[in-house]
């Protein structure tokens, strides 16, 4: 199960009380949530959003009798400020985002958000969204694409991978997770230290796929 990062900080700075009002704009596997959701009974509620609708039922369950206090919605929290009062939450006490993809996400190799696990190239935490990170890849130009890797993951060898990119969809088109971390540990001549080479071009695709940094 995911584990809340920096929980004690997060409580500390939040100071959730009994009959607060919080919102959680990251609801995630509600590690945090289900935090406030104790501290504010028996008479506080927690908003929480997720884009991700897994995220939401992995969240009820892991929240146990705590979900009583809890509102969980699907939705980016690019969209808080309506959704909140669409859901009276008018008025808060504190709101927290805990932005990124959570351990469940990264760790379903159906979602291809890893370089690690064989699956396909989506990333999309909405799959309502209409592209996945093979659909960039695939259609993307050769300047677009470096443009993405230096903005979204300051790659230094960008260019070089965005010209690999090009030239390898042109024999088969880019499905797979394996395909794009192969492709760039050869931009790189394999791998050195602890970090894989793709990690920075991975976290670019998903940045530009959920359009994160639009919804920051
Ligand atoms: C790091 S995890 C949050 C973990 C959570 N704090 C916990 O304790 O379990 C980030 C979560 O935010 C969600 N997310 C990312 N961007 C979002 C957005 N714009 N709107 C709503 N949810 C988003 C992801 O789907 C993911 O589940």
């Amino acid at each position: 199960m995911h584990q809340a990062v920096l929980l004690t900080e997060v409580m500390a700075w939040l100071r959730p009380r009994p009959g607060g009002v919080f919102v959680d704009g990251t609801l995630g596997g509600g590690g945090h949530t289900g935090a406030i959701a104790e501290a504010i009974a028996p008479t506080g509620r927690v908003m929480a959003l997720d884009q991700d609708a897994g995220a939401l039922d992995r969240a009820r369950r892991n929240l146990g009798e705590r979900v009583t206090r809890c509102t969980l919605v699907q939705g980016s929290f690019a969209r808080m400020d309506e959704l909140a009062t669409a859901h009276g939450f008018t008025t808060v006490d504190g709101v927290l985002l805990d932005i990124g993809i959570s351990s469940d996400q990264l760790d379903d190799s159906e979602r291809g958000f890893s370089f690690m696990r064989e699956g396909p190239l989506d990333m999309r935490m909405d799959l309502s969204r209409p592209v996945t990170a093979a659909d960039l890849l695939n259609t993307l130009g050769e300047e677009a694409l470096a443009h993405l890797f230096r903005r979204y993951g300051e790659e230094p060898r960008a260019r070089a991978i965005a010209g690999r990119v090009v030239r390898q969809r042109m024999a088969e088109p880019f499905r797979s997770t394996r395909q794009l971390a192969d492709l760039v540990e050869a931009v790189y001549g394999g791998r050195r230290g602890r970090i894989h080479p793709a990690t920075l071009v991975f976290q670019a695709l998903r940045i530009a796929v959920n359009g994160e940094l639009e919804a920051l």
